[in-house]
């Protein structure tokens, strides 16, 4: 295969296998097939667009347990090398988790082109401007607290939108082609609590799909476009620089597709993920603010501090899954 392909499959060794929906990802022994099976024509209608983004290609999966990861390569059919992961340990100038970002908003940093030479030094002077009037509720986590997630480090490259810091990436705003943040530490950790506490009652939640590079974004949606023409793609797949799974800072847990709605782990997240600076990013019925069809799996970290202004403003309102589009006043579509 002569594509070049950065699949980034980010398979955690604290989420076994075989408690993260062996049905969707597979058996993983020596080598897998990573969400390959024969999907229903009505059931393909229904799901998304990341659980099929190994089905086409075939690829065949082997793992290397590591103490704190899992690498892993993808091969196709002839045991070329198609895709690696990034180990965690390896991620490029990641940011120290416990680094908070100054809550002192600046100047707005909009479109502006990429530099040819990445800037991965976290901003002292977060880049931004000043849309969030809401207050911290007084049962928001503080650092003393088990639950407290620091808010992500503000990059300071041209080109990345930020609002009271927090990093947009719809289909309004995009990220450069060679931003290349890798999974979000504090996200990542962040994500361990709310695994263990979700273990805790029973639950597993898993990471199936976490960072993903504008090369690898581009070749599943060209995919889905080739599958399904790009008005059906552009509802369940961001296009290449508009998607969340570049910027590092989002995760999707267990079954990529619409078989999670519902579950007992999905009603969880959806009733939790806030407590660990976690948003649904597309949730229901807000398929004409955010740009795609309900997610229910797909979460967005901001922080505790943004995640609870969030779920406060959103129980003021009356409406428990505000989107950061309603929350910033912004807009998501191809302009
Ligand atoms: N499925 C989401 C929208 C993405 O492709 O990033
Ligand atoms: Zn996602």
């Amino acid at each position: 295969m002569n594509k070049k392909i950065v699949l980034t499959l980010l398979l955690v060794s604290v989420c076994s296998l075989s408690a993260c929906g062996k049905d969707d990802i597979g058996s993983l022994d020596d080598s897998v097939i990573i969400n390959e099976g024969s999907l229903s024509d009505s059931a393909e209608q229904e799901t998304s667009a990341e659980s099929l983004q190994t089905k086409a290609g075939g690829y065949v999966v082997t793992e290397v347990p590591t103490t704190t990861t899992t690498i892993t390569t993808a091969t196709d059919e002839l045991g070329n090398i198609i895709a690696e992961t990034v180990p965690v340990e390896q991620a490029p100038e990641v940011p120290t988790p416990e680094t908070p970002v100054p809550e002192t908003p600046s100047e707005t940093v909009t479109e502006t082109p990429a530099p040819s030479v990445i800037d991965y030094t976290p901003s002292t002077a977060a880049a931004g401007t000043p849309a969030s009037t809401a207050v911290l509720p007084a049962d928001a986590p503080t650092q003393y607290d088990y639950n407290y997630g620091p808010a992500p480090t503000v990059y300071n490259i041209p080109g990345i939108k930020y609002i009271d810091n927090v990093l947009i990436a719809n289909k309004s705003y995009s990220l450069p082609a060679d931003f290349y943040p890798d999974l979000d530490q504090t996200c990542l950790s962040q994500f361990y609590k709310l695994q263990n506490d979700a273990a805790a009652v029973g639950l597993n939640i898993c990471l199936s799909s976490g960072f993903r590079s504008y090369e690898t974004q581009d070749y599943i949606y060209n995919d889905y476009v080739a599958r399904d023409g790009q008005e059906k793609a552009d509802t369940y797949s961001a296009r290449p620089g508009h998607s969340e799974h570049q910027s590092g800072l989002a995760i999707d847990v267990n079954q990529i597709d619409d078989t999670f709605i519902g579950t007992p782990e999905a009603i969880w997240l959806e009733a939790h993920c806030y407590e660990y600076g976690f948003i649904i990013r597309y949730p229901q019925s807000k398929q004409d603010i955010t740009g795609y069809k309900y997610e229910s799996w797909h979460i967005r970290y901001v922080g505790t501090d943004m995640s609870y202004k969030i779920h406060s403003k959103a129980i003021e309102m009356g409406d428990p899954y505000l989107t950061l589009e309603e929350y910033f006043g912004i807009d998501s579509y191809y302009h």
